[in-house]
């Protein structure tokens, strides 16, 4: 592809997307230099929207993995369909392909999603595919990859329950982009496009919904904070219990506690404390609320 039509196709992705055009410009890199890359950053940063966006405009398949401890290599692989071997013996007819050799064949992206929780021999199966581009399977024979087959897989740099530790020879196979979490005005307008709640009630709850779950991410107590997913949901829950109490306005007298409410509804489950913090959830979140609108109310205004 020449580096016009890839300028191009920037152009075009960037217009699904709200901000991310330094991490979308590096990927597109990677992936039109042939190369295989991981995306290494917290929930809800755009890995996701951003490969689909490329896969869409590219027309090349992308097949979903989620890695965890059951992603054997037989199911990344593939498998032999037991009822009909038992009929037929092995064949390459009866088998049926996993989606790494189905993003093989087509020339698809095979994106591994927590791609840090797959068992070791899973990882190195893949390692293998990714260097020869091709794969050896027993009773089928070598398959070939397609040209744009790529290898995307993405992690959670504060993820360590489950997780493997990836050796230095995968890293040394492995491009990788650090992903933030994005800023504030483009966590707001990705709330604002998720959410679809309008009028001037519904600025001030994209406003304040946006940093509300920003500051989880700074408290003292949290080990990880709410991603932007908790800041959609808690507009949504908002604006239904507006609906309920008859809230019309973020200057009525129960806009505030509503907005604790929602809080507690789509915050709790999404931040994870410390181990060492004796506290709870609810009351790192009443922390977050009275600072944001009894200590510095002027913060809450909508920009
Ligand atoms: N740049 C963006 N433009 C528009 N919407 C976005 C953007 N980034 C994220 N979103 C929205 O936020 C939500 C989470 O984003 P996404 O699924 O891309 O995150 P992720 O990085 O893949 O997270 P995870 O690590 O949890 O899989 C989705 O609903 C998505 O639509
Ligand atoms: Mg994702």
């Amino acid at each position: 592809m020449t580096t016009s039509a890839i300028a191009d196709a920037r152009e075009r992705i960037a217009s699904h997307l709200i901000g991310r055009e330094h991490e979308l410009e590096l990927t597109l890199a990677a992936v039109a230099a042939g190369r295989d890359i991981v995306l290494e950053g917290p929930p809800g940063t755009s890995k996701t929207t951003m490969l689909k966006a490329i896969a869409e405009e590219w027309g090349i398949p992308l097949m979903f993995v989620e890695g965890n401890a059951d992603l054997t290599p037989a199911k990344l692989v593939g498998h032999h369909n037991p009822a009909r071997v038992l009929r037929e013996d092995y064949s390459a007819d009866n088998f049926v392909a996993g989606p790494l050799v189905e993003a093989m064949q087509q020339g698809g992206f095979l994106y591994i999603e927590e791609f840090n929780r797959a068992p070791e021999d899973t990882l190195n199966t893949l390692l293998a595919a990714m260097a020869d581009r091709s794969i050896a399977v027993p009773r089928v024979g070598i398959i070939q990859a397609q040209p744009t087959f790529r290898v995307i897989a993405s992690m959670n740099p504060y993820d360590s329950v489950g997780t493997t530790r990836l050796s230095t020879s995968v890293h040394d196979r492995l491009n990788r982009l650090a992903i933030g979490y994005q800023d504030e005005e483009a966590e707001r307008g990705i709330v604002a496009l998720r959410s679809q709640v309008s009028g001037d009630l519904g600025q001030q709850l994209i406003a304040d919904a946006a940093a509300v779950t920003r500051a989880t991410r700074r408290h003292p107590d949290v080990r990880q904070g709410s991603s932007v997913r908790g800041a959609i949901d808690c507009v949504l829950v908002a604006e239904q219990l507006a609906g309920l109490r008859g809230v019309l306005s973020h200057e009525d007298q129960g806009y505030q506690p509503l907005v604790y409410d929602a809080m507690v509804v789509a915050l709790s489950g999404r931040i994870h404390l410390d181990e060492a913090a004796e506290t709870t959830p609810e009351r790192v979140l009443r922390e977050i609320w009275e600072d944001h609108f009894i200590l510095e109310p002027a913060a809450a205004a909508p920009g």
